[in-house]
């Protein structure tokens, strides 16, 4: 009996190493271990085996069934890798032909300006800070020197939020404006404060080529000592002349915001015509540019800084009117329509 195996994984060794096609060596699995395979048969035959022999032949068996597994495997492997070889050595197999394309995307302009806003401001000293979007009426216009019932709440349209959970801060609403990150820095970390925040505001109106029910602000906020309006012109002035790259110059308006005593409206040079006046600036020479002012003692004083031993300045630009103006854009609602023609542009 163990002759026969010997000599059955023998004949199986010889025809397995000339196998030649993956095809022909799955014959050979199916001839030797298959269901009506030569070792299916012997086993069968050990019936006929007397019983103090069966447990060797069976083990003996066993190990050449395993042999023969072994060998067929490493078989395959080799002709499966003969295959691959044959494939990438074939000549319809182009190396040279160019691979897929992959289209890569880019940072949207108003991100762009964005960072560029951080970067100066930071090499300036200012931190750049943060805020909720959803934020409460007590931050929203409270805080900011805006009574409940006071007029000037109106200027500025607001979405309300649904939810009735409302505490002594009021309803929520979506911000209307940056500013309330002026009290939260306050309250955050007190005097003295040189911060940015730049932010996603929201106004409930009627959308058209200047007005868009969310756009983006940068509020500024400067808390000292012997603080003045002064400091505001001077560092504006050098945040737009590095902004633009080329000699700029701002002005001073008076403008109303409650939360600012004096309030002003900050102009600066046209860009097109540098003050020379031109049909962008109305022959004016200026652009309107942003609110500003001294921060008003009601709003340091709500944000738990001493009116009597602090002063400072805020401001606050709409960065998506930046980026309008810098790039010539006239419809507001282009930058976030999501249209890929108008966005590639900026790549
Ligand atoms: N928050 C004002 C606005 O949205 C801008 C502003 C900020 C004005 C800070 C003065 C000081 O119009």
């Amino acid at each position: 009996m163990k002759d026969l195996i010997q000599k059955l994984i023998n004949e199986a060794e010889n025809e397995i190493k000339s196998s030649l096609t993956l095809a022909s060596l799955e014959e050979l699995r199916i001839k030797y271990l298959g269901r009506k395979g030569s070792f299916t048969n012997i086993m069968q035959n050990l019936k006929s085996v007397r019983s103090e022999e069966k447990p060797a032949i069976g083990q003996a068996l066993n190990a050449a069934k395993n042999e023969l597994e072994q060998h067929l495997t490493t078989k395959q492997k080799t002709l499966e890798e003969e295959v691959l070889k044959q494939q990438l050595s074939d000549d319809s197999f182009d190396t040279t032909r160019p691979g897929t394309h992959y289209e890569t995307g880019h940072i949207h302009p108003l991100s762009q300006v964005q960072k560029e806003v951080e970067e100066i401001f930071s090499q300036m000293g200012f931190a750049i800070q943060d805020g909720p979007e959803i934020e409460s009426e007590y931050y929203n216009f409270e805080a900011l020197n805006v009574p409940k019932d006071h007029p000037a709440r109106d200027m500025q349209d607001t979405f309300f939020l649904a939810d009735k959970s409302h505490d002594h801060h009021g309803r929520m609403v979506l911000r209307t404006q940056t500013s309330p990150v002026q009290i939260r820095t306050m309250e955050k970390f007190g005097a003295p404060l040189r911060v940015i925040v730049p932010g996603r505001v929201f106004r409930y109106e009627a959308t058209d080529a200047s007005h868009d029910s969310t756009f983006y602000q940068v509020e500024g906020l400067l808390i000292d000592k012997n603080i003045s309006l002064a400091n505001l012109k001077g560092v504006m002035t050098e945040f737009l002349t590095r902004l633009f790259k080329k000699e700029t110059k701002v002005r001073f308006r008076p403008g109303y915001f409650p939360f600012v005593e004096p309030g002003i409206e900050l102009d600066m040079w046209c860009l097109l015509c540098s003050g020379m006046g031109c049909r962008v600036c109305k022959h004016t020479g200026w652009m309107e540019f942003m609110g500003a002012g001294m921060v008003h003692a009601n709003v340091l004083k709500a944000g738990g800084i001493d009116p009597e031993v602090y002063q400072g300045w805020a401001f606050g630009f709409g960065l998506t009117r930046l980026v309008m103006m810098k790039y010539g854009i006239d419809d507001i609602r282009l930058l976030m329509g999501g249209d890929l023609r108008f966005l590639e542009q900026f790549s």
